[in-house]
Protein backbone atom coordinates (compact mmCIF):
# COMPACT_ATOMS: atom_id res chain seq x y z
CA UNK A 1 0.00 0.00 0.00
CA UNK A 2 1.25 3.32 -1.10
CA UNK A 3 2.65 5.56 2.04
CA UNK A 4 0.20 8.23 3.80
CA UNK A 5 1.66 11.42 4.98
CA UNK A 6 -0.32 13.11 7.52
CA UNK A 7 -2.26 16.39 6.32
CA UNK A 8 -1.64 19.41 8.61
CA UNK A 9 -4.04 21.85 9.21
CA UNK A 10 -2.96 24.99 9.84
CA UNK A 11 -5.69 27.52 10.73
CA UNK A 12 -5.52 31.35 9.74
CA UNK A 13 -6.76 33.74 12.39
CA UNK A 14 -6.73 36.99 10.25
CA UNK A 15 -10.49 37.62 10.60
CA UNK A 16 -11.01 37.43 14.30
CA UNK A 17 -8.62 40.29 14.10
CA UNK A 18 -10.50 41.97 10.94
CA UNK A 19 -14.10 41.83 13.83
CA UNK A 20 -11.81 43.04 16.34
CA UNK A 21 -10.46 45.67 14.27
CA UNK A 22 -14.23 47.03 13.15
CA UNK A 23 -14.41 48.34 16.91
CA UNK A 24 -10.94 49.22 17.52
CA UNK A 25 -10.94 47.18 21.38
CA UNK A 26 -9.28 43.87 22.18
CA UNK A 27 -11.88 41.93 21.49
CA UNK A 28 -12.22 38.89 19.96
CA UNK A 29 -8.25 38.11 20.56
CA UNK A 30 -6.83 36.23 17.91
CA UNK A 31 -4.29 34.80 20.48
CA UNK A 32 -7.26 32.99 22.28
CA UNK A 33 -8.50 31.66 18.92
CA UNK A 34 -5.37 30.30 17.91
CA UNK A 35 -5.07 28.21 21.23
CA UNK A 36 -8.96 27.22 20.89
CA UNK A 37 -7.54 26.13 17.22
CA UNK A 38 -4.44 24.49 18.97
CA UNK A 39 -6.98 22.41 21.23
CA UNK A 40 -9.65 21.48 18.63
CA UNK A 41 -6.53 20.26 16.53
CA UNK A 42 -4.82 22.64 14.42
CA UNK A 43 -0.73 21.92 14.00
CA UNK A 44 -0.46 25.46 13.18
CA UNK A 45 -1.71 28.83 13.02
CA UNK A 46 -1.18 31.17 9.72
CA UNK A 47 -1.38 35.05 10.22
CA UNK A 48 -1.20 37.49 7.47
CA UNK A 49 0.23 40.92 8.22
CA UNK A 50 -0.49 43.15 5.66
CA UNK A 51 1.08 46.05 4.56
CA UNK A 52 -2.11 48.09 5.12
CA UNK A 53 -2.87 45.89 8.72
CA UNK A 54 -6.58 45.62 7.83
CA UNK A 55 -6.44 42.74 10.19
CA UNK A 56 -3.52 41.50 11.90
CA UNK A 57 -1.67 43.54 13.75
CA UNK A 58 2.30 43.91 14.23
CA UNK A 59 1.53 43.48 18.01
CA UNK A 60 -0.37 40.24 17.28
CA UNK A 61 2.39 38.55 15.68
CA UNK A 62 4.50 39.64 18.70
CA UNK A 63 2.09 37.90 21.14
CA UNK A 64 1.57 35.29 18.57
CA UNK A 65 5.57 34.15 18.81
CA UNK A 66 5.65 34.62 22.36
CA UNK A 67 2.52 33.06 23.76
CA UNK A 68 1.39 30.24 21.34
CA UNK A 69 3.38 26.85 20.65
CA UNK A 70 1.55 25.96 17.90
CA UNK A 71 4.57 26.92 15.04
CA UNK A 72 3.39 30.38 13.18
CA UNK A 73 3.39 30.63 9.42
CA UNK A 74 3.91 34.27 8.53
CA UNK A 75 2.20 35.33 5.52
CA UNK A 76 4.48 38.66 3.94
CA UNK A 77 4.48 40.45 1.01
CA UNK A 78 7.68 40.52 -0.62
CA UNK A 79 8.83 43.83 0.51
CA UNK A 80 12.16 44.98 2.74
CA UNK A 81 9.32 45.64 5.68
CA UNK A 82 7.86 42.07 5.63
CA UNK A 83 11.38 41.03 5.33
CA UNK A 84 12.79 43.11 8.18
CA UNK A 85 9.75 41.92 10.77
CA UNK A 86 9.95 37.89 9.89
CA UNK A 87 13.79 38.46 10.78
CA UNK A 88 13.02 39.73 13.98
CA UNK A 89 10.24 37.71 15.01
CA UNK A 90 11.60 34.06 13.80
CA UNK A 91 8.39 32.36 12.67
CA UNK A 92 8.43 28.65 12.08
CA UNK A 93 7.53 29.25 8.31
CA UNK A 94 7.09 32.44 6.10
CA UNK A 95 4.97 32.00 3.05
CA UNK A 96 5.24 35.10 0.64
CA UNK A 97 2.22 35.69 -1.22
CA UNK A 98 1.41 38.67 -3.96
CA UNK A 99 -0.56 42.01 -2.40
CA UNK A 100 -2.08 44.76 -3.40
CA UNK A 101 -3.54 47.16 -1.17
CA UNK A 102 -7.15 47.17 -3.02
CA UNK A 103 -7.32 43.81 -3.31
CA UNK A 104 -10.42 41.89 -1.01
CA UNK A 105 -8.05 39.08 -0.27
CA UNK A 106 -5.05 37.34 -1.74
CA UNK A 107 -6.06 36.83 -5.63
CA UNK A 108 -3.88 34.63 -7.39
CA UNK A 109 -0.57 33.10 -6.94
CA UNK A 110 3.05 34.90 -6.98
CA UNK A 111 4.45 35.35 -10.09
CA UNK A 112 7.33 33.40 -9.61
CA UNK A 113 9.29 33.55 -13.15
CA UNK A 114 8.75 37.01 -13.69
CA UNK A 115 9.34 38.31 -9.94
CA UNK A 116 12.38 35.81 -9.64
CA UNK A 117 15.15 38.11 -8.87
CA UNK A 118 13.46 40.14 -6.30
CA UNK A 119 12.42 37.17 -4.13
CA UNK A 120 15.52 35.24 -4.73
CA UNK A 121 17.13 37.44 -2.29
CA UNK A 122 14.02 37.64 0.44
CA UNK A 123 14.16 33.27 0.02
CA UNK A 124 17.70 33.41 1.06
CA UNK A 125 17.92 35.68 3.75
CA UNK A 126 14.59 33.83 5.57
CA UNK A 127 15.94 29.98 4.76
CA UNK A 128 19.40 31.43 5.97
CA UNK A 129 17.42 32.65 9.53
CA UNK A 130 16.12 29.13 9.78
CA UNK A 131 12.52 30.13 8.69
CA UNK A 132 11.01 27.45 6.42
CA UNK A 133 9.83 29.65 3.50
CA UNK A 134 7.01 28.44 1.39
CA UNK A 135 5.94 30.35 -1.96
CA UNK A 136 1.90 30.95 -2.69
CA UNK A 137 1.79 29.92 -6.93
CA UNK A 138 -0.79 28.92 -8.92
CA UNK A 139 -0.70 25.06 -9.84
CA UNK A 140 1.90 26.12 -12.75
CA UNK A 141 4.49 23.71 -12.99
CA UNK A 142 6.93 26.26 -14.80
CA UNK A 143 6.19 28.53 -11.23
CA UNK A 144 7.10 25.36 -9.16
CA UNK A 145 10.33 25.11 -11.08
CA UNK A 146 11.52 29.00 -10.45
CA UNK A 147 10.64 28.19 -6.95
CA UNK A 148 12.76 24.96 -6.52
CA UNK A 149 15.51 27.11 -8.26
CA UNK A 150 15.07 29.93 -5.79
CA UNK A 151 15.63 27.34 -2.86
CA UNK A 152 12.24 27.66 -1.41
CA UNK A 153 11.51 24.13 0.09
CA UNK A 154 7.42 24.46 -0.19
CA UNK A 155 5.19 25.64 -1.93
CA UNK A 156 1.26 26.17 -1.58
CA UNK A 157 -0.84 26.10 -4.31
CA UNK A 158 -3.84 28.56 -4.90
CA UNK A 159 -7.16 26.57 -4.53
CA UNK A 160 -8.92 29.27 -5.39
CA UNK A 161 -10.21 28.38 -8.49
CA UNK A 162 -10.67 25.19 -7.66
CA UNK A 163 -13.32 26.68 -4.87
CA UNK A 164 -14.51 29.28 -7.26
CA UNK A 165 -15.74 26.63 -9.54
CA UNK A 166 -17.34 24.76 -6.99
CA UNK A 167 -19.05 27.56 -5.54
CA UNK A 168 -20.67 27.98 -8.71
CA UNK A 169 -21.48 24.18 -9.69
CA UNK A 170 -19.07 24.49 -12.68
CA UNK A 171 -18.74 21.02 -12.42
CA UNK A 172 -16.44 20.83 -15.51
CA UNK A 173 -14.21 24.07 -13.99
CA UNK A 174 -13.93 21.82 -10.65
CA UNK A 175 -12.70 18.83 -12.86
CA UNK A 176 -9.96 21.24 -14.26
CA UNK A 177 -8.69 22.59 -11.48
CA UNK A 178 -8.64 19.87 -9.57
CA UNK A 179 -6.48 17.87 -11.86
CA UNK A 180 -3.97 21.14 -12.39
CA UNK A 181 -3.69 20.81 -8.63
CA UNK A 182 -3.08 16.70 -8.63
CA UNK A 183 -0.67 17.17 -11.12
CA UNK A 184 1.40 20.41 -9.80
CA UNK A 185 1.79 18.46 -6.73
CA UNK A 186 2.96 15.30 -8.03
CA UNK A 187 5.22 17.70 -9.92
CA UNK A 188 5.86 19.42 -6.97
CA UNK A 189 6.59 16.09 -5.13
CA UNK A 190 9.48 15.13 -8.09
CA UNK A 191 11.32 18.18 -7.71
CA UNK A 192 11.74 17.68 -4.11
CA UNK A 193 9.13 20.54 -2.49
CA UNK A 194 6.76 20.17 -0.41
CA UNK A 195 3.48 20.81 -0.99
CA UNK A 196 0.79 22.53 0.84
CA UNK A 197 -2.35 24.39 -0.35
CA UNK A 198 -4.94 26.77 0.89
CA UNK A 199 -7.44 29.39 -0.33
CA UNK A 200 -11.03 29.40 -0.35
CA UNK A 201 -11.77 25.77 0.72
CA UNK A 202 -15.06 24.92 3.28
CA UNK A 203 -16.43 21.86 4.95
CA UNK A 204 -18.06 21.12 0.94
CA UNK A 205 -14.69 21.41 -1.45
CA UNK A 206 -12.00 20.29 1.00
CA UNK A 207 -11.55 16.43 0.59
CA UNK A 208 -10.76 16.15 -2.86
CA UNK A 209 -7.70 18.29 -2.08
CA UNK A 210 -6.85 16.78 1.09
CA UNK A 211 -6.87 13.39 -0.99
CA UNK A 212 -3.96 14.39 -3.00
CA UNK A 213 -1.14 12.34 -1.30
CA UNK A 214 1.75 14.25 -1.73
CA UNK A 215 -0.18 17.65 0.20
CA UNK A 216 0.73 17.50 3.54
CA UNK A 217 -0.55 20.88 4.92
CA UNK A 218 -3.88 22.81 4.22
CA UNK A 219 -4.17 26.35 5.52
CA UNK A 220 -7.61 27.35 5.72
CA UNK A 221 -9.40 30.56 7.27
CA UNK A 222 -11.95 32.57 5.90
CA UNK A 223 -14.55 29.86 6.08
CA UNK A 224 -13.74 28.22 9.94
CA UNK A 225 -13.62 31.97 11.67
CA UNK A 226 -17.14 32.41 9.56
CA UNK A 227 -18.47 28.76 10.31
CA UNK A 228 -17.99 29.97 14.25
CA UNK A 229 -19.99 32.46 14.72
CA UNK A 230 -22.76 29.60 14.28
CA UNK A 231 -21.15 26.90 15.83
CA UNK A 232 -18.00 28.28 17.90
CA UNK A 233 -14.16 27.81 16.57
CA UNK A 234 -13.50 24.72 18.40
CA UNK A 235 -16.40 22.95 16.65
CA UNK A 236 -15.41 24.39 13.19
CA UNK A 237 -11.79 23.30 13.52
CA UNK A 238 -12.64 20.10 14.37
CA UNK A 239 -14.80 19.41 11.78
CA UNK A 240 -12.57 20.48 9.22
CA UNK A 241 -9.99 18.26 11.02
CA UNK A 242 -12.36 15.12 10.90
CA UNK A 243 -13.57 15.88 6.91
CA UNK A 244 -9.48 16.23 6.11
CA UNK A 245 -8.55 12.74 8.46
CA UNK A 246 -11.39 10.91 6.46
CA UNK A 247 -10.46 11.97 3.25
CA UNK A 248 -6.86 10.62 3.61
CA UNK A 249 -8.44 7.26 5.31
CA UNK A 250 -10.66 7.24 1.94
CA UNK A 251 -7.93 7.49 -0.05
CA UNK A 252 -6.38 4.74 1.81
CA UNK A 253 -8.81 2.42 1.75
CA UNK A 254 -9.11 3.13 -2.06
CA UNK A 255 -5.28 2.47 -2.76
CA UNK A 256 -5.04 -0.38 -0.45
CA UNK A 257 -7.99 -2.08 -1.92
CA UNK A 258 -6.57 -1.40 -5.79
N1 LIG B 1 -3.16 30.53 2.07
C1 LIG B 1 -2.79 31.77 1.70
C2 LIG B 1 -1.43 31.94 1.10
C3 LIG B 1 -3.62 32.87 1.89
O1 LIG B 1 -3.22 34.10 1.51
C4 LIG B 1 -4.86 32.68 2.53
C5 LIG B 1 -5.74 33.86 2.82
O2 LIG B 1 -5.09 34.71 3.69
C6 LIG B 1 -5.20 31.39 2.91
C7 LIG B 1 -4.36 30.31 2.65
C8 LIG B 1 -6.49 31.08 3.60
O3 LIG B 1 -7.56 31.39 2.75
P1 LIG B 1 -9.04 31.40 3.33
O4 LIG B 1 -9.08 32.47 4.37
O5 LIG B 1 -9.87 31.70 2.14
O6 LIG B 1 -9.30 30.04 3.91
Amino acid sequence: MASQKPLRLGVNIDHVATIRNARGGPHPDPLRAARIAEEAGADGVTAHLREDRRHISDKDIARLRAEIALPLNLEMAATREMLGIALRHLPHAACIVPERREERTTEGGLDVIGGRAGLGPIVSALGEAGVRVSLFVEPDKRQLDVARELGAPVVELHTGSYCEAFLHGDAIGVARELSRLQEAAAHGTSIGLEIHAGHGLTYDDVKPVARIPSVVELNIGHFLVGEAIFVGLAASVRRMRELMDEARAERSALVGGA
